[in-house]
């Protein structure tokens, strides 16, 4: 079976997805440096699939650490999930994000030249569309009408992977993640953000943990027909299947891609306050929340075409966004029992 490199597998997407391609027989190799996750995700990963996980600590910025994985191991593909993804964070200090994310990624892409690696799959964002006037958002839109320095970060990064994947014959799929949300239904894997989480679903389980007070629901007075704003919300698990599909893709012979961009989503617009909902059905618990103004740079609705994932990849989310929720409190409820957060956990080098 084919061996494919995953950069950033200890965070979120990249954890779920190496179980997955452990589980379907790859052989799997992660490098990761920590700095939005944690070892024990690793040792999470291993339980799940009763494997130990071949992995390095290399931060993607050091062209020589990244180098020296390369030139030990040989690697049939590359998953490149490694990157920050804070939006706020990001328009407080864009020089970290274009120095991490854009380093990253082009030492990346000049290891892989030099070892021959031909075929990568990265991870890219519905933020590339920025503004846009309809709804879905379809691969063909212009993309660059960026919000925030995240987005660029990966608007620019697209177009750096298309020009190198033409002029170098590399076979590189972007993949256009809308908004991911659940956990593995082991309860063992998920996300754990940090401080105050800023995105909807991590702070929505910490309302019903009693850790917060009550949600701020960004904006009632959008035109949607509740008035909270929409956004087309994606089981992790399917994501991973999705990754998946583009590796199956990337390394079938036939494969002529040599750069595609292909949309991760449902294709269902989900409103913040069916959300509160969902969660209630799912957990049998109320979420309290206020209705706050609207936040700033924030679209009133994005949700995905998915017709070229489907035909491209033979792709269709599965998952319900109660599924999603299911398992987004199971994750919670083994969080809060351990009590694990980022100061308890041992750094393991
Ligand atoms: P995450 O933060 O959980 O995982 C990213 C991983 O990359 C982390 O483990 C982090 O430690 C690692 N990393 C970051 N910079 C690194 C570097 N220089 N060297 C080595 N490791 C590094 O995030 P995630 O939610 O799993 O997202 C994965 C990718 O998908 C990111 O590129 C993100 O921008 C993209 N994405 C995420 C979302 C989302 O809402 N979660 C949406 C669209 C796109
Ligand atoms: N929201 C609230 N209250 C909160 C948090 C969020 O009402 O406390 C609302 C937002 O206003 C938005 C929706 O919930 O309408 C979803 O917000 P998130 O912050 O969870 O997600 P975003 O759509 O803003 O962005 C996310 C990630 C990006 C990623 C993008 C892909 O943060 O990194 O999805 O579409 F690129």
């Amino acid at each position: 079976m084919a061996n494919v490199l995953i950069t950033g597998g200890a965070g979120y997407i990249g954890s779920h997805t190496a179980v997955l391609l452990s589980q379907e027989g790859y052989d799997i190799y992660i490098i990761d440096n920590f700095i939005n996750s944690e070892p024990s995700a690793l040792r999470a990963v291993e339980k799940i699939i009763s494997k130990c996980v071949q992995f390095s600590e290399v931060d993607l910025t050091n062209s020589e650490e990244l180098d020296a994985v390369f030139s030990k191991n040989s690697f049939d593909a590359i998953i490149h999930f490694a990157g920050l993804k804070s939006v706020s964070e990001s328009v407080g200090d864009p020089l970290k994000y274009y120095n991490n994310n854009i380093s990253s990624t082009l030492n990346l892409l000049n290891s892989m030249c030099k070892y021959n690696i031909t075929k990568l799959v990265f991870s890219s964002s519905a933020t590339v569309y920025g503004k846009c006037e309809t709804v879905p958002l379809a691969e063909d839109f212009p993309i660059g009408q960026t919000t925030n320095p995240y987005a660029t970060s990966k608007f620019v990064q697209e177009l750096i992977l298309k020009d190198v994947a033409l002029s170098n014959n590399l076979n590189i799929m972007a993949l256009r993640y809308f908004n991911p949300v659940g956990a593995h239904t082991s309860g063992l894997l998920g996300e754990k953000p940090r401080g105050i989480p800023n995105n909807l679903c991590p702070y929505i389980l910490q309302v019903l943990s009693g850790k917060l007070d009550r949600l701020n629901v960004f904006g009632d007075d959008y035109e949607t027909a509740d008035g909270s704003a929409i956004r087309d919300y994606i089981h992790v698990v399917d994501l991973a299947i999705g990754h998946l599909k583009a590796i199956e893709k990337l390394l079938c012979a036939e494969s002529s891609v040599s750069y595609d961009a292909i949309n991760l989503g449902r294709g269902v617009g989900v409103s913040v306050l069916e959300m509160i909902k969902s969660f209630e059905s799912a957990t049998g618990r109320k979420v309290p929340y206020k209705i706050a103004g609207r936040r700033q740079g924030d679209l009133p609705v994005s949700y995905a075409a998915t017709d070229k994932a489907s035909a491209e990849l033979g792709f269709q989310a599965e998952r319900s966004i109660e599924q999603a929720c299911l398992d987004l409190w199971r994750y919670q409820e083994h969080l809060n029992k351990t009590g694990t957060s980022k100061e308890q956990s041992v750094r393991e080098k």
